[in-house]
């Protein structure tokens, strides 16, 4: 979402603060200027979190006549410097890479905090054919089952908090999941189950699953029933939940890793049409333009320690392509046109092909001070209401002032 401003002179119109400078950087490129570097404030409208405010600085890049594997290269030069001149470390090249596929498998996530293990299975195989409706329905319905195995937790998670009103079952079911099934490996060696899936999963189907869990004595093995989104959103925080009670994050750790081949879309289900996983300007991969659809994306993210601290892509610069990924994200050519008209039409210039990237530079500085909230590293920051405390923005202005912007508020408060 934008923060839009009225405009004074133009009555009616308004204006949005950027976002990033996303496509001035690409008409720059078009232009012949081969390449920028700007440390560029930018405001976005959203929910605030830990490593989110409302007005942030990226530090932002575009590249002509680069490759992706350039860009990565010259991007990891860029990390090791920085972490070399910053804090004296020297930083192992290459960094790690996954694709979001293999991100999304092992740990539910396109930002994975590689710092401890607790990798998830699929068990999707094991249990499609069990006695458990749960478990068969959401197979055959395409979704998945998955576990999040954690050893030692036998003894440390009780029943209680895995069940409605504990805290492992709220963290999950925030994130939309309906219930947490269990297995528990004793310190003997037998294995506990309770409920439904104690009488509807065979022997060999329990044995079978300690067998691709590695589940030893003393382990916990929580399963994720349900949409792949829903089941890797579930057991992603309840990974991290775990990696903190368990104390299995080492702060001295620097992990770095690129996740890489991004879908092109994901759906949107309140809006129901595919939405720009990055943003609609990303190039897809060349091997994939029969179905962009399904087409991946020539898009990279930085992640350190579990933080998206930066994300770029190649983009597109040919027109038709262009035209199609805005007919994909649901933008008629009318739209595309009085949107991006200016974007179109310099690409018929004979655009060179370009990419960049931009990191969160609160975030980078919130890593290197070791901070937990981006808060710490910024002069004034906003609270969780997005709201400064010192000088009480936003607050409310003159009827004058509003009506020299041509704006009337529709809001009532609350008697
Ligand atoms: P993206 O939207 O991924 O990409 O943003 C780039 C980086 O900016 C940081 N970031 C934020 N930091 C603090 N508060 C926020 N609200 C916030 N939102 C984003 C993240 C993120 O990785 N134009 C593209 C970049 C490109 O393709 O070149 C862009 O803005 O660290």
């Amino acid at each position: 979402r934008d923060y839009v401003l009225p405009s004074r002179v133009n009555p009616g119109e308004w204006y949005a603060l950027p976002q990033s400078p996303q496509l001035f950087k690409q008409l720059l490129m078009v232009s012949g200027l081969d390449r920028y570097y700007q440390i560029a404030r930018c405001f976005r409208d959203e929910d605030l979190r830990a490593d989110r405010q409302p007005e942030f600085t990226q530090l932002d890049m575009e590249m002509s006549f680069m490759s992706q594997e350039e860009i990565i290269e010259l991007n990891e030069n860029l990390v090791c410097h920085i972490y070399k001149t910053v804090k004296g470390i020297e930083l192992q090249r290459p960094f790690p890479r996954l694709t979001y596929a293999e991100g999304m498998e092992r740990y539910g996530s396109d930002k994975p905090d590689t710092r401890y293990g607790l990798e998830l299975v699929d068990v999707s195989d094991i249990v499609k054919d069990s006695g458990f409706k749960v478990f068969r329905d959401t197979v055959t319905n395409g979704g998945i089952v998955k576990i999040l195995p954690i050893p030692n937790g036998n003894d440390v998670i009780s029943n209680v908090r895995i069940k409605p009103g504990g805290d492992l079952f709220k963290e999950a079911s925030e994130a939309g999941a309906k219930g947490l099934a269990f297995i528990r490996v004793r310190d003997d060696g037998e294995i506990d189950t309770i409920g439904a899936i104690k009488d509807n999963l065979s022997e060999e189907q329990k044995q079978e699953i300690l067998r691709r869990t590695g589940a030893k004595a003393g382990h916990l093995l929580l399963f994720g029933a349900g949409e792949a989104a829903t089941v890797n959103k579930t057991l992603d925080r309840l990974r991290q939940a775990i990696a903190r009670e368990f104390n299995l994050i080492d702060p001295e750790k620097i992990n770095l890793l690129w996740i890489t081949d991004f879908p092109m879309f994901e759906w949107n289900a309140d809006e129901k049409r595919l939405e720009a996983l990055h943003h609609p300007f990303t190039a897809p991969h060349p091997d994939d333009l029969s179905d962009l659809k399904t087409a991946r994306a020539q898009a990279y993210d930085i992640i350190l320690n579990g933080v998206e601290v930066g994300g770029g892509s190649l983009r597109i610069y040919q027109r038709e392509i262009q035209q199609q990924v805005f007919e994909a994200i649901g933008l008629s050519p009318e739209e595309a046109q009085s949107k991006f008209g200016f974007l179109l039409e310099a690409f018929e210039y004979g655009t060179p092909p370009h990419g960049g990237i931009a990191y969160g530079l609160d975030r980078l500085v919130m890593l290197l001070a070791g901070e937990e909230s981006i808060r710490d590293v910024i002069a004034f920051p906003k609270t969780q209401q997005a709201r400064c405390l010192l000088t009480d923005a936003p607050s409310s202005v003159d009827a004058k002032q509003l009506k020299e912007l041509h704006v009337a508020s529709t809001y009532k408060p609350k008697s």
